[in-house]
């Protein structure tokens, strides 16, 4: 009963009990992983698994398994006698530590001493491995400010299910994020606006409270290594050309109307005003993504490149005088060109970009992966074009449409239900796709926009236990619905409990 669906489980019988003299041992390559468990299960056991040379509990990176558990498999066999824990590389270890805290008692997963629970595990061999490498959540700051605190624990949420890209939309037009040196005013002015939209995108109400926040670069560095140590990567997006508007409140010279003064936007919806195509904000992009690829080691940099309108550019100087100058056919050709100039920058620097895409029709080079947000098929058209896709389509993935019709559900995104089935049904690769198409794949992610996401409850309600769904179907092609997840996600309310997510929908 573990979420994800391991691949292969067959039970035991009898049971390994831990206790205070339970010894562990790890090889060099496993002591990432030893030192994550002791880690994670301290809390809650203050069990200090002694160091042995051939403990009760033993991990060792095996190259050998390579051909069953690739880059992030494991092998986890638990005997009345042991726990031996295995994989081909590091990665897999990661995971496979996660599985034995869920093999565990629930309160093992709590964040604080529990007594009188005998820490014991079922017997079992498990051989286990993802179907996909890109299994993420996105989380927006930029809607919603989410402190460093509330990063740290949704990380640890992911690694628990062996999700293993955070997403972090760090910019939008109604909030900057990331600090950068070269611009302070990005955080300084772009960081803080002086209300909110009540309700959807279009209403006319205002709750009047300025709403900011920003992180600083040494709580964005420690959020990045507290993932590493997790198994998980943290993949930074910046907005552009549109969902810039913050941006231009702090610098307008870098937007189209340069005299014109803007606030960093109180409204929901597609904001009309987006970055310039003049060389100063060629330059703004590339400096400030310089200071994002110091901070973020991820080998993927997130451009934004989505709902970017372009009547600015269909009547500004600046913006005509470039489609003049380059031969393009129209202003509108501005957009698949911005996104070359500075995906060429990331690339050159040894990353690769990647564009949200809500159409088929990208001019990109192959190297852009795309997330195809609207349609699902959008992301065979870029199969079919040469590119990698993360499969990210609205109406199952994004966990900030309400997950039921109930007249008690909280104001979500308007438009659709996604409920648990229909992220759990969520094919990453449709059967229609060739698999050549379906080798593009890299996963699948949940999308977290906040606009109407302002606690850590909040976010937790929506994510739980629908992101549960995307882990186990990013994970596990194998997966019933019926026979598999949803009898290991009732007998997974009490690990829920546990971590201190009370308020979820379960079936
Ligand atoms: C998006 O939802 N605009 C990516």
């Amino acid at each position: 009963m573990i979420i994800p669906t391991p691949v292969h489980l067959a039970a035991g019988t009898g049971r390994l009990t831990l206790d205070p003299r339970t010894t562990l041992s790890a090889d060099a390559a496993a002591e990432g992983a030893a030192r994550l468990l002791r880690t994670l299960l301290a809390p809650a056991t203050g069990l200090p698994f002694v160091p042995a040379v051939e403990g009760t509990v033993d991990l060792a990176v095996d190259p050998a398994l390579s051909p069953d558990c690739g880059e992030e498999g494991y092998r986890l066999t638990v005997t009345p006698e042991r726990a031996v824990l295995r994989a081909a590389r590091p990665a897999g270890l990661l995971n496979a530590v996660q599985t034995l805290r869920q093999l565990l008692p629930a309160e093992a997963l709590a964040d604080r001493p529990v007594t009188g629970t005998a820490w014991t595990l079922p017997c079992v061999t498990i051989t286990d491995r993802p179907r996909y490498p890109w299994r993420g959540l996105m989380v927006d700051t930029a809607r919603h400010f989410q402190p460093l605190a509330h990063l740290l624990r949704t990380v640890d949420r992911m690694a628990l299910h062996r999700l293993n890209v955070l997403h972090l939309h760090l910019t939008d037009d109604q909030g900057w994020r990331m600090p950068v040196d070269a611009y302070p005013l990005l955080t300084e002015v772009g960081s803080v606006r002086a209300r909110s939209m009540i309700g959807h995108a279009g209403s006319t109400r205002y709750d009047d409270t300025p709403h900011g926040g920003a992180y600083t670069k040494d709580e964005l560095r420690t959020l990045v290594r507290y993932a590493a140590d997790r198994g998980v990567t943290v993949m930074p997006e910046i907005e552009m050309p549109g969902h810039a508007r913050a941006a231009l409140a702090a610098y307008p010279h870098l937007g189209n109307r340069p005299e014109q003064r803007l606030d960093v936007w109180t409204e929901w919806g597609v904001c009309p005003t987006v970055l310039g195509v003049h060389d100063a904000v060629l330059d703004f992009c590339r400096t400030v993504l310089d200071e994002v690829m110091e901070i973020f080691p991820s080998p993927y940099v997130h451009l934004g490149g989505d709902e970017c309108p372009t009547e600015e550019w269909e009547s500004g100087p600046a913006a005509l005088a470039r489609t003049a100058e380059l031969g393009l056919p129209a202003p509108k050709a501005l957009h698949g060109w911005f996104l070359r100039q500075v995906g060429a920058h990331l690339l050159a620097a040894g990353r690769r970009p990647v564009v949200w895409a809500e159409d088929s029709t990208s001019t990109l080079p192959p190297e852009f992966t795309v997330m195809p947000w609207r349609d699902g098929d959008h992301g065979l058209a870029a199969a079919r074009a040469g590119h990698d896709v993360v499969m990210t389509p609205h109406r199952s993935t994004y966990l900030d449409y309400p997950q039921s019709d109930r007249a008690d559900e909280p104001l979500g995104q308007a438009g659709a239900v996604v409920d648990l089935h229909t992220v759990h049904a969520n094919e990453p690769g449709p059967g229609h796709w060739t698999d050549a198409e379906r080798a593009h794949v890299l996963g699948t992610q949940a999308q977290l926009w906040s606009e109407f996401v302002a606690t850590p409850d909040q976010f937790d309600y929506l994510a739980f236990p629908r992101l549960l769904a995307l882990a186990d179907r990013a994970w596990n092609p194998a997966s019933d619905w019926t026979t598999d997840f949803l009898p290991t996600l009732r007998s997974h309310a009490p690990r829920l409990a546990a971590l201190g997510i009370h308020r979820t929908v379960l079936l």
